[in-house]
Order: structure tokens, then sequence, then C-alpha cells
């Protein structure tokens, strides 16, 4: 496929900003907008196109800003409407683009729209959000909410239940209402006029709801499965084109999807080249299926995830997207715990080798590849000693429901599991050098700050020439100087191996060749025996014929 169509989004990386744990400015132990701004040289030095922001919007926080209390005006904590003015023409002036999370599957509790729903059943708000006779004195269906419990919340005022999808403070919108469309249609021509260049489309797949609203399959015992009758659901693609058609197409914007539940037919639809949807989605099969296969409960595994599963999910969705739709590529953001920690190995002598070899893999592959805050110093998961440590809604949920009420699940092993997997991972405060709380704060983190950031942060990586940062810019700058590495066709290579992922790459008469070594032991690997080529990047500097070595990993263009 050598006709895939240029844009800019496609040959850019994305670096992704969880603002609460970048960087406080102010010493209440909490990020903020100003910490980013004064931040921006960092990011800027790492090479990277793009700053996708984590929501900054007025959120009361019960899931850290995923909850929004009003769409045109910033959280109290990260700061007003003027310091984001200032970080975005400062990002600019850096030629750094913003995209700005969207979060219109739900709103706030305490957005004024869903203070004026609950009022009273012919409120004009009412229809806004999803309101439910109880059925035989009960809930209307069986479903239960993504973060525990069920799905739906009985509300005194009017004696119905509304639907919320995620925490009761994060009530669903309903999109089969016109004038929900309109609202949120509006308050995205706001922000595109203001001179975002983009958004991040929070579980943007679950906005259509089957609306026969039936129970779904058995969960975990307790509750049914929303997911069937909510996630890609009967008119989402025709709201999305909607969208499309009055905003996005007007603006030359990077748009994504967090496509829960995506499949690869209904990726061909939301990224299709024509247009018409979204520019990529996140699809979650390399990140899931593997915790479900070997779970405690749920999405709560210990197990390690094997490369040769990783491999099948990624190369299915590379080669059959190609050239009808756009990929995105990513190890972790800020639900998804450390890379390095799960998919690589932490352990002191092979952290650096490890990070190196998964961000080659990544970053040699066809899509758009987005970087989480601290990946490129290779940060790691935290050891979680007791629920005291954790912040996050779905582990304290979790917690609650499985280990205190239904007894199911034992406190270390609960522990264990958010250690390996939970959320907190990835949102202990960004290590930007050894000094007291990682530089992150001069007052007391929100949440504790991972103890290892006295050898892992900013400061000791950008005085090393050999660091993981540096090996990410080295790779971020091949990208923009290759054509080969955003538009070659995908070549999946020894399917066979246990224990090396190759690939090749295919553009006008040139060939990338990329292979990489899971594990830390030498592995057999024949494809740069005898082979005349420029090797662009590589995590070693010496090599042995037909072998990697312990996390080896090289890409060399032939
Ligand atoms: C998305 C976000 C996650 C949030 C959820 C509800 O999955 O990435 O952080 O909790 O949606 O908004
Ligand atoms: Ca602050």
């Amino acid at each position: 496929m050598q006709n895939e169509k240029k844009a800019w989004w496609k040959e850019a990386v994305i670096y992704q900003i969880y603002p609460r744990s970048f960087a406080d400015s102010n010493g209440d132990g909490i990020g903020d907008l100003n910490g980013i701004t004064e931040h921006l040289p960092y990011v800027k030095e790492l090479g990277v196109d793009v700053i996708w922001l984590s929501p900054v919007y007025k959120s009361p926080n019960d899931d850290n800003g995923y909850d929004i209390s009003d769409y045109r005006d910033i959280m109290t904590e990260f700061g007003t409407m003027d310091d984001f003015d200032r970080l975005l023409k400062k990002a600019h002036e850096l030629g750094l683009k913003i995209v700005m999370d969207l979060v219109v599957n739900h709103t706030s509790d305490e957005h004024s729209w869903f203070v004026e729903s609950r009022k009273s059943v012919d409120n004009p708000y009412r229809d806004y959000y999803i309101w439910k006779e109880p059925k035989d004195g009960h809930e209307p269906n069986n479903w239960e909410s993504w973060f525990s419990g069920p799905a739906w919340e009985f509300d005194e005022a009017t004696g119905m239940y509304y639907l919320h999808c995620f925490t009761k403070k994060q009530p669903d919108l309903n999109w089969e209402n016109p004038k929900v469309r309109d609202e949120v249609f509006d308050m995205m021509t706001w922000w595109c006029e203001k001179g975002i260049d983009g958004f991040r489309m929070d579980v943007i797949s679950m906005i259509s709801k089957d609306q026969a609203f039936p129970d779904g399959p058995d969960k975990d015992g307790i509750y049914g499965d929303l997911a069937p009758s909510v996630c890609n659901g009967p008119r989402v693609h025709e709201f999305l084109q909607e969208m499309n058609r009055r905003v996005l197409s007007k603006y030359d914007l990077l748009t994504v999807g967090e496509t829960a539940k995506v499949t690869i037919e209904e990726a061909k639809k939301y990224a299709n080249s024509d247009g018409t949807e979204l520019g990529m989605v996140f699809q979650f099969e390399h990140v899931d299926q593997l915790n479900e296969k070997e779970s405690v409960i749920g999405k709560w595994t210990t197990a390690k995830p094997q490369m040769t599963g990783v491999r099948a999910v990624l190369d299915k969705w590379a080669c059959e997207l190609e050239g009808c739709a756009w990929n995105s590529l990513y190890w972790d953001n800020h639900d998804q715990p450390r890379a390095v920690s799960r998919f690589g190995n932490d352990a002191p002598e092979w952290r650096e080798l490890s990070a190196k070899m998964l961000a080659t893999n990544l970053h040699m592959m066809k899509g758009t590849p987005y970087i989480y805050q601290g990946e490129e110093l290779g940060m790691t998961n935290m050891v979680f000693e007791s629920i005291e440590d954790c912040r996050d809604v779905e582990e304290l949920n979790a917690y609650r429901q499985y280990v205190e009420e239904h007894k199911m699940v034992s406190p270390e092993t609960m522990l264990a599991c958010f250690g390996a997997v939970g959320r907190d991972n990835a949102r202990t405060p960004m290590q930007w050098n050894g000094s007291l709380n990682a530089g992150f704060t001069s007052g007391t983190p929100w949440i504790p700050v991972n103890p290892n950031y006295k050898v892992i942060n900013a400061e000791a990586a950008l005085a090393d020439p050999d660091s993981v940062f540096y090996y990410y810019k080295k790779l971020i700058a091949l990208r923009h100087g290759n054509p080969v590495i955003v538009y070659g066709n995908y070549e999946p290579l020894m399917g066979d191996s246990r224990t090396v992922y190759a690939f090749a790459r295919n553009y006008e008469n040139r060939r990338l060749i990329v292979a990489c070594n899971w594990t830390e032991y030498n592995q057999p690997c024949p494809l740069f025996d005898g082979i005349a080529g420029e090797e662009l990047i590589s995590n070693y500097t010496t090599h042995k014929d037909g072998i990697l070595q312990p996390y080896e990993a090289r890409a060399v263009l032939v």
C-alpha cells in the first residue's frame, strides 16, 4: 500500500500529560497548568509534536477530571482560563500542538445540566440524561458500572434511576436528544475557535446505547456486563458523522477516539481513511484480553502478558487496518500500568534496556505513537503497601466491593493486583529530579511519589547521553526523517519465534527491518545476517551474528 493519504497527525508523535501528576507550580501538592507551561521546554527537547492534555476542565474530581462540571472553565486546582491561554500560546510558539481530552459520554453530577435534570420530570434538561423507572422496586437492569457497583443510581426527587456507566457522580448524557448533540458540538467549536489542535475523545464508543436497555451477561457473579449494550452502539457512527460534519471537518484537527471494546470491523468505520468520522482510535486488545485470561476478578490480575499474545494482537491490527484506517500505538497511558513494568523488566539491570526495546518495537510500527509522561524516563510501577496509598476511584471501589463487602479477594491479593495493573501506577508524580518529592512539588503530593525517584528522574536522564530519554528522542527524530516509518506497509516476520518480535516496513524500494528480543537471554535471530544496510537505531553498540542479546532491539534500513 504505497498510496496512503498523507496527514500531519500521521507523521506526529504525541506526548500525554496527566496534569494532576506532572508539575506543581504553587506548592499545593497538585500539578497545574503553570507547572506544565514551565516544563514545555522539556517536552520540546524530547522532540514530540503534540501534547494531549488529560482533562483540565472544571471538575469536582471524583474521577480526576473525567467528571466535568463546566466544559468552558478550568479546574480550580489547575489554574484559570488565562493560565490555559498562556499555555496554549507558549506551546504554539514552541511548535507544539495541544490536543484536549473531550469527555462527553457523561458529565459530572455537579454540571448545571444535571443539577437541573434531576429536579423534575418536566425540567427542560430532564432528557439530557438517561432516566428510567424502577423495575420491581429495583434498578432498571443488572448492569454493573465500569467502576464496580450498579450502573444505576436512584434519585429521591423524582423516584427514578439515572444511568452512570462510570461512578455515580458521572451521569451518562443522552445522545439520542438532539439538544445534547447541539450543546456538545457548540462547546467543541468554542474550543476549536480558541485554537486548540484536536481532541482525544473519552470512551466515545459508548455514546449510543441500545434503547431496549436489556440485562447484560453475568460479569462477576454479582452484576451483568453493560458493554454489549453500550459499546459500539446502534447510532454511534451516525453521531460521529454528524460531529464530523458539524465541527471536525471545519478545522485541521488530530482526533483519536478512546473506543472501549472496539473491533477491527468497528475501527474501520471510526477511523476510515475517507475521514468521515475520526482520525484514529485507541484499541485495547493488547492491554485488556491478557488480563481477562488470568483474572483474579474482573480486570484485576497479577499475570504478566506474553510477547506472543501482544504480537498477535498488534500484528492483526497493523495488517487489517492497512490502507483502510489509521492505527494509534501505545503501551501505556493514565489508565494503564507502566510499560516497562508490565511488558519489559523493571529490575535495575534490565530496566533501561527493556524500556528502549519496547520503545523501538512500538515506534517503528505503523500508526501514530503516543508517549505517556515518564515513559521516556522508563518510570516504573509503584508498590502499594496499603489501600491508604491508593487514590484511584476504580481501585477504591473494587477494594470495597471485592475485599470488604463480598470478601472474594484478600487485601494482599487485591493490592498486588493494583501494583500490577492499577491506574495509580501511572499517576504517581512525574520524577523531575532527586530532590524532595522528585521535584514535583514543594508541598505534600496528592499521591505518593515512587521511592525510586532518586535513580529514575528527568535531570539524571538529561545528563546521560545513553538514557532512555535520548533513545526516545532519537526514535522520534527518525520518524520525522524517514517516510518509511510513517507510511511504509507493515509485514510481520519470524512469526514462529516465541521470544523475538520482528517485522519489516516497506516503502518506495526501501525496507526497514526491525527485531526486538523480549527476554533477558540471547535469542536466535537471523534477520540481519549478511545484510548491508544502515542501522537506524539499536540499544546495543555491538551485535552478534545470528543472535539478539538480552532485550536487544535493532532497526536496519536496506
Ligand atoms: C476513560 C478515561 C478514564 C476515565 C473513564 C471515564 O476510560 O481514560 O480515565 O476514568 O474514561 O471517563
Ligand atoms: Ca498546584
